[in-house]
C-alpha cells in the first residue's frame, strides 16, 4: 500500500490504460484526508479534466448543494474520489478494461482513508463498488455493509440535472446518509 504522497504520483504519471493519450488530467481526488464519508463518481468529465478536479462542472456544482444539505464540504468534512481517474473521451461510460486498471487507485485510497461510509454516485460506481448488477432505480438509499463501510448509492448529479423528478428521493436519501452519520457518529 502507498501513502498518499506516493498514491497521487504513481497516479499522475499513470499509462495504465489508453485514456492516458487523451487526458489533460488525471484528477486524483479531493478531500479531507481524515474525513470518514467517502464519495465515489465513475469519472472525469470534461471540466474535471481542464481542471485536475473532480466535480467541478454543473453536475459538480450540484454535488456541493447535495452536500451541504447534510452539512458536508468537500473541503471540510468528506473526500470525493472516481472509479476511473481520467476522463473518458466523449464522457461515456468507463469500459470495465479501463476501470480494472484504475481501481488499485481507488482501493488504495480507500485503505488510507479507511472510510465508515461510502456513497456511490450514480449506477457505474455502484456497480463496481455495492454489486454488479445493481439497479440504480430500484437500489438507490439502500444500505449495505461490506468489508466494515457501510455503502450506498443515490443517482448521479448529472441524472438529477437531466430529470429533477429524481430529486424528491435523492433528498430522502441525502437524509438517509445524515442518519447513517449519526449511527455511526461521524462528525459533520
Ligand atoms: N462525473 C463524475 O462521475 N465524476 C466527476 O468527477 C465529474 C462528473
Amino acid at each position: 500500500m502507498l501513502n498518499w504522497e506516493q498514491l497521487e504520483a504513481a497516479c499522475s504519471g499513470c499509462t495504465g490504460c489508453g485514456l492516458c493519450e487523451t487526458r489533460q488530467n488525471v484528477v486524483f481526488g479531493v478531500g479531507n484526508r481524515e474525513a470518514k464519508i467517502l464519495f465515489v463518481g465513475e469519472g472525469p468529465g470534461q471540466q474535471e479534466d481542464i481542471q485536475g478536479q473532480p466535480f467541478v462542472g454543473p453536475a459538480g456544482k450540484l454535488l456541493d448543494d447535495m452536500l451541504s444539505i447534510i452539512d458536508l464540504d468537500r473541503n471540510i468534512n468528506c473526500y470525493i474520489a472516481n472509479i476511473v481517474k481520467c476522463r473518458p473521451p466523449k464522457n461515456r461510460d468507463p469500459l470495465e478494461t479501463e476501470q480494472e486498471a484504475c481501481i488499485g487507485f481507488l482501493n488504495n485510497q480507500i485503505a488510507l482513508l479507511q472510510p465508515k461510509i461510502l456513497v456511490c454516485l450514480g449506477r457505474i460506481a455502484a456497480m463496481r463498488m455495492i454489486k454488479e448488477d445493481f439497479r440504480i432505480t430500484k437500489e438507490h438509499g439502500q444500505w449495505v455493509e461490506k468489508d466494515g463501510i457501510w455503502m450506498t448509492a443515490i443517482y448521479h448529479p448529472s441524472a438529477l440535472l437531466r430529470d429533477v423528478s429524481k430529486r424528491p428521493d435523492t433528498f430522502e436519501d441525502l437524509l438517509s446518509i445524515r442518519q447513517k452519520m449519526k449511527e455511526l457518529n461521524i462528525q459533520a
